[in-house]
């Protein structure tokens, strides 16, 4: 038996959680800085790790308290090593690993992307290995084979933009704030996609890999040869995130084709957008595979992802090494294959 401690500290929200082997996931809090960016209109790098200091003791506090729990019940503790914005790993890294140093317990540096995908094993039913995984945030958009825990083949990713940033970028074209994605998907609701035309980029082509900036520049072009009215903004929006929804689903039924899998599991922020994951249900129904979600509150950055991901980290005996602190901002998950 074994209790982790996870903190994710990558970005714009500060995760805290505590992950039972016996028990599973004992409580998690999140802090999401939406109300200190927004003013600025996207993340502020030095405002987010310095909001990340203020965040972690009484995170940790709250967590062990709720699950009642002491220093001493604490096997270890996972933080996000990268990838992220460099000053927001530092202060999750240092963090964690002297707090590890104090309690006479392990640090485990977990792969930021590696929780997303592990997020789908905090579900009542989570997938059996192997599986396909799409993983789609605001850094990255990458199909991934994943053959079991630590196994990962690259089968495509994105050329230029991430889905996330995409939808971000656009967001802002559309004149929404700072969070951009679910922003924009709210507009998308109101908006009726099929007057606008959009590129479904990259799929009249062989591969999987993924290409959305151009549907940016599409974005701006077809906005300014609008009157720009509410209508016309939602119906932009609508239109942008069918090509994007579209795009994704054709890859991944293409990669899932290829690689004769049954198993789909989404991964990431983007996996919170409700038209992808409606989409994909229907798509696996006809297509008779299996799809697998994390929770909503999962596919954006947590600290339960973390706090898993450092425990399948810790029954391979894969804790950190040495005591230097080395986060990386840029750092691979998948090789390809
Ligand atoms: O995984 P995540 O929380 O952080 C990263 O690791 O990047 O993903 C954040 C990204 C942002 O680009 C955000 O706009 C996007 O996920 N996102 C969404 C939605 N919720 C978050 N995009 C589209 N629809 C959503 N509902
Ligand atoms: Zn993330």
């Amino acid at each position: 038996m074994a209790c982790v401690l996870g903190i994710e500290t990558s970005c714009d929200e500060t995760g805290v959680a505590l992950y039972d082997s016996e028990h599973g996931l004992l409580c998690h809090r999140l802090h999401s800085q939406v109300a200190t960016h927004a003013p600025y209109g996207g993340v502020v790098p030095e405002l987010a790790s310095r909001d990340h200091i203020h965040r972690l003791i009484p995170l940790v506090d709250e967590v062990l308290a709720e699950a009642q729990k002491q220093p001493a019940d604490i096997d270890a503790i996972a933080y996000t090593r990268g990838p992220g914005l460099i000053g927001a790993l530092f202060v999750g890294s240092a963090f964690a690993k002297s707090l590890a140093m104090s309690w006479g317990i392990p640090s485990i540096g977990v792969h930021h992307m590696e929780g997303h995908l592990m997020a789908s094993m905090l579900a009542p039913s989570p997938p059996e290995y192997p599986f396909i995984a799409l993983l789609v945030s605001g850094g990255h958009t990458q199909l991934i084979h994943v053959l079991s825990f630590g196994q990962y083949q690259l089968l495509g990713e994105t050329l230029d933009d991430a889905a996330g940033e995409a939808f971000d970028k656009t967001a802002k074209l559309l004149g929404l704030g700072y969070p951009g994605g679910p922003l924009l998907a709210q507009l998308a609701t109101q908006g009726q996609a099929s007057r606008f035309k959009f590129p479904r980029p990259l799929c009249d082509r062989p591969g999987l890999d993924f290409s959305f900036s151009g549907l940016k520049t599409f974005t701006r072009q077809t906005l300014e040869r609008s009157q720009q009215t509410a209508k016309d903004k939602a119906d932009i929006a609508a239109a942008f995130q069918e090509a994007v929804v579209d795009t994704l689903m054709f890859k991944c039924q293409r990669a899932m084709k290829q690689l004769g899998q049954t198993r789909l599991v989404i991964a990431g922020g983007v996996g919170a957008n409700l038209s992808l994951r409606d989409k994909l249900k229907h798509l696996a129904a006809t297509e008779g595979f299996h799809i697998h979600y994390p929770k909503l509150e999962f596919c954006t950055d947590n600290g339960a992802m973390i706090a898993i991901a450092g425990m399948m980290r810790l029954m391979q005996h894969q804790t950190d090494a040495h005591l230097s602190i080395e986060p990386q901002a840029r750092w691979p998950l998948a090789c390809p294959i």
